[in-house]
């Protein structure tokens, strides 16, 4: 299988240091090492940036990827540069989001530009996101 791209946004470099009580103690690292060693047949290219033209840049690179997971961070909520990156590939897409945003206090997170242009959300799992959503690529997109 082709490798699977993980890609993370804005601010998520600060894991493990940033709201503790909301996204975990874990860092991008930790999750990195956890999908390596839990799918140590996969190929990951795991990478993350704060600059959304280098995150699309990055979703365009995965257009012959097994598939692409991705937790845009703050940008979910905004960028039409993201959603329309999206909207042209045609690899199986998950978004992941480690906290439930539909549960959190402020009325902007609730909303995702990038939602109908994916193949699947997950939200509020934490880490168990990301693997959730390796399974379901590697599974064939849950069929
Ligand atoms: C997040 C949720 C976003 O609202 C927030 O801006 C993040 C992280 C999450 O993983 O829960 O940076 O994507």
């Amino acid at each position: 299988m082709a490798e699977i791209f993980v890609l993370n946004g804005v601010n998520l470099a600060s894991l493990g240091e940033r709201r503790p009580e909301v996204y975990g103690t874990g860092t991008l690292q930790d999750i990195e090492e956890i999908l390596r060693s839990e799918f140590p047949d996969v190929g990951f290219e795991f990478r993350q940036t704060d600059y959304e033209g280098e995150f699309v840049g990055w979703i365009r690179e995965a257009a012959n990827s097994g598939g692409l997971i991705l937790n845009p961070g703050a940008w979910s909520h905004y960028s039409y540069a993201i959603h329309d990156a999206l909207e042209a590939i045609s690899v199986p897409k998950v978004e992941v989001h480690l906290s439930n945003i539909h549960s959190r206090e402020e009325v902007w997170r609730h909303a995702s530009v990038i939602s109908p242009v994916v193949d699947a959300v997950v939200a509020g799992m934490g880490v168990y996101g990301y693997r959730a959503a390796v399974g379901y690529i590697i599974g064939g997109g849950g069929r």
